[in-house]
């Protein structure tokens, strides 16, 4: 597919999207993606401009596609939703491709509402490090939040960023970390801090929310992460995975098979803000 102009791009992409998204009035959104801006007048400045001609171009060729457009584009996706993406890697050249709701649904679990997979995550100076990031993403790519009067375990919690979320939700907290949290976090009402070593705690009974950050190798992580789901331990849990190098991505494989068989729905994700990391999400 090809354009160079604004107004070009919103033809071409029109014409492809006439063609390509099924028939009948399901819903469906549309995600357009370009590099940030290297080349001269081009880049992500420019979706904006295109998406609204390609608006202008269905609306006088094909109505019932502006009809049928999800113009929200929030998650989760509607039933029967289809999701169009057009990626534009230069003034001249990109792809599009659209997915309607049974290939969406066969590749749910990589394919996401959000444009270029990005949750957006607004700036909050109240926690101790930008780590919290990691966690507002990961609840919206699972589609639950932790809220008031849950219960929640966060092995290697400290300083305290995704705590200090926790905690303002009014959730009941078990944080266990070497190292204590942020002074005003240690005084919350709904806080039980535990110096220790997180991989020898045990819950007395279980928890609605397991959080973990740790530091430690790949094979460590991903153990303590099974046998807290084999065990029942938590219903819902958000788990960083973290690699040295790239030797150990293949351990993912096992988990992966692991959590078929465990979750009635996981996602395992390089999130925007994780660094040679992955975030195990799911439910029990
Ligand atoms: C990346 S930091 C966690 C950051 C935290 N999520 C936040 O938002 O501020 C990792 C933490 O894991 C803790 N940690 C590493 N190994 C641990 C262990 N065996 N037991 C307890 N804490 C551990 C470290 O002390 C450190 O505070």
């Amino acid at each position: 597919m090809g354009g160079e102009s604004v107004s070009k791009w919103g033809e071409a992409i029109g014409r492809q999207l006439i063609e390509r998204l099924p028939a009948g009035d399901g819903p469906w959104r549309f995600h357009i993606l370009l590099p940030e801006d290297t080349e001269r007048g081009f880049g992500r400045g420019r979706g904006k401009l295109i998406e609204r001609e390609v608006m202008e171009f269905l609306k006088k060729r094909q109505r019932r596609l502006i009809r049928s457009l999800n113009p929200a584009a929030a998650p989760p996706f509607l039933p029967g939703e289809s999701l169009a993406q057009a990626v534009l890697i230069s003034s001249g050249a990109g792809w599009i491709g659209v997915a309607d709701a049974n290939l969406r649904h066969r590749f749910r679990r990589i394919m996401s509402p959000f444009p270029g997979g990005e949750a957006p995550v607004a700036d909050d100076r109240f926690p101790p490090s930008r780590a919290y990031r990691k966690l507002l993403e990961a609840e919206q790519h699972l589609g639950v939040s932790l809220a008031a009067g849950e219960s929640c375990v966060e092995l290697g919690a400290s300083p305290g960023g995704w705590s200090a979320i926790v905690l303002r939700r009014g959730v009941r907290l078990i944080a266990i970390d070497r190292s204590p949290l942020r002074a005003d976090l240690m005084r919350s009402p709904h806080l039980q801090f535990i110096r220790g070593d997180a991989f020898r705690f045990q819950p007395e009974q279980s928890v609605d929310w397991l959080l973990s950050d740790l530091i430690a190798s790949t094979d460590r992580l991903i153990d303590l992460l099974t046998a807290w789901i084999a065990a029942r331990w938590c219903r819902r849990f958000i788990f960083t995975i973290k690699f040295k190098g790239d030797e150990d991505y293949p351990r993912l494989e096992p988990l992966k098979q692991f959590l078929d068989q465990h979750c009635t729905e996981y996602k395992l994700r390089c999130l925007r803000h994780n660094r040679n990391e992955v975030t195990a999400m799911g439910l029990l």
